[in-house]
């Protein structure tokens, strides 16, 4: 069976080609426009979507030596995410695949982030844990039977990513903000600064806005002379602070739900120190640790078109009146 994925639900526009799970083509389009503004801005990011969405397509076709005729269904990004931006790739994909009789599949962006798990690593054999950590999300969910998802702990305000890009813009740093953190934290020392580690009472739920916060009042009472060394130890210090709650919750809830195996998804799972300290504390803790290489961690068609590849062998299908959707909530899992 052979899948085009599209994607559009913040900005990144992006298509790809999979054949029964074997990746033909992957084309990631990143609207460097927001960098200037110093985070999305949800109209650009539409009106930049229409633009690229066919030509996106047609390269994606062209990589994997494949035509439209050649492509059994297509998926696209139904939600959560930027509404302005779902509607521009759920009304391409709509309009092609009422054009061609094709059939769609409908797929949830955070569960097509929890693909890239099946996607790197093949069928996974048995329930497993999976940390979504991306600029709107901080969930961990256990997954059984491909892409059934119970959440298990989720983030109470910010997300993690959210953190990253707001602390990066406090030292001066471009958006995304992440990989820059990431990149000044190598020339810092993570004990430089004590920040706190936002341990909030609900065992698996995550808080981040506090340590925002503490970050805030740091770099503000510094009065703007910020050396380089400082910002890489703050980046450094901050980063710690970070990766050390979401390894030690990602580790125990494992623990709690009996998961053999956790998995690390969304654009934070490419932060560098988080996958060195997710492999270090898995591999003590006896788990099996699957780390998506970063390209299929951060916003892209591959895992748009693998969800859609995993629920059309559970045999789910999306009808042409199907909606996008800016939110969601995720069914709980009770944990003893
Ligand atoms: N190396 C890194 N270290 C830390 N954060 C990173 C790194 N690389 C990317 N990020 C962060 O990942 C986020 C983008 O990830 P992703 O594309 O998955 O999110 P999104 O699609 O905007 O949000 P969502 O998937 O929740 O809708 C940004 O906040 C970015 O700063
Ligand atoms: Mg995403």
């Amino acid at each position: 069976m052979r899948i085009l994925g599209i994607e559009t639900s913040c900005d990144e526009t992006a298509a790809s080609v999979l054949e029964d799970g074997r990746l033909l083509s992957n084309v990631v389009q990143s609207q460097a426009i927001h960098g200037g503004f110093g985070g999305v801005v949800p109209e650009i990011a539409s009106r930049a979507h229409i633009k690229a969405i066919v030509p996106i397509m047609r390269e994606a076709l062209r990589d994997a030596g494949a035509d439209l005729e050649s492509i059994d269904a297509v998926a696209v990004t139904l939600g959560p995410g930027l509404i302005g931006a779902l509607i521009v790739g759920v009304s391409f994909v709509k309009s092609l695949c009422f054009a061609t009789g094709k059939p769609v599949v409908g797929v949830d962006h955070v569960e097509a982030h929890v693909s890239a798990t099946h996607l790197s690593f093949g069928e996974i054999g048995e329930p497993f844990l999976s940390l979504v950590a991306s600029g709107g999300h901080t969930h961990l969910f256990l997954v059984e039977d491909g892409l059934k998802m119970s959440l298990v702990g989720a983030t109470r305000d910010d997300a993690a990513g959210e953190a990253f890009d707001k602390v990066a813009r406090m030292l001066g740093l471009p958006y995304p903000g992440g990989p820059e953190i990431d990149r000044a934290a190598e020339a810092g020392r993570p004990d430089a600064i004590d920040f706190p580690r936002p341990v909030i009472d609900k065992a698996y739920d995550f808080s981040f806005s506090g340590l925002k916060t503490a970050v805030r009042y740091y770099v503000d009472g510094l009065e703007g002379r910020v050396s380089p060394g400082m910002l890489s130890d703050i980046a450094a210090s901050f980063q710690e602070a970070v990766v050390d709650v979401l390894v030690h919750k990602t580790i125990s809830a494992a623990a709690a739900v009996s998961a053999g195996t956790i998995s690390a998804v969304g654009g934070v799972a490419s932060n560098s120190r988080l996958r060195a300290r997710l492999e270090e504390a898995g591999r003590e803790a006896g788990l099996r640790v699957l780390l998506p290489p970063p390209e299929f961690c951060t916003d892209n068609g591959a895992i748009i078109a693998e969800a859609g590849y995993l629920m059309m062998k559970a045999g789910g299908r999306t009808d042409l009146s199907a909606s996008p959707y800016s939110t969601r909530l995720y069914e709980r899992v009770n944990i003893a």
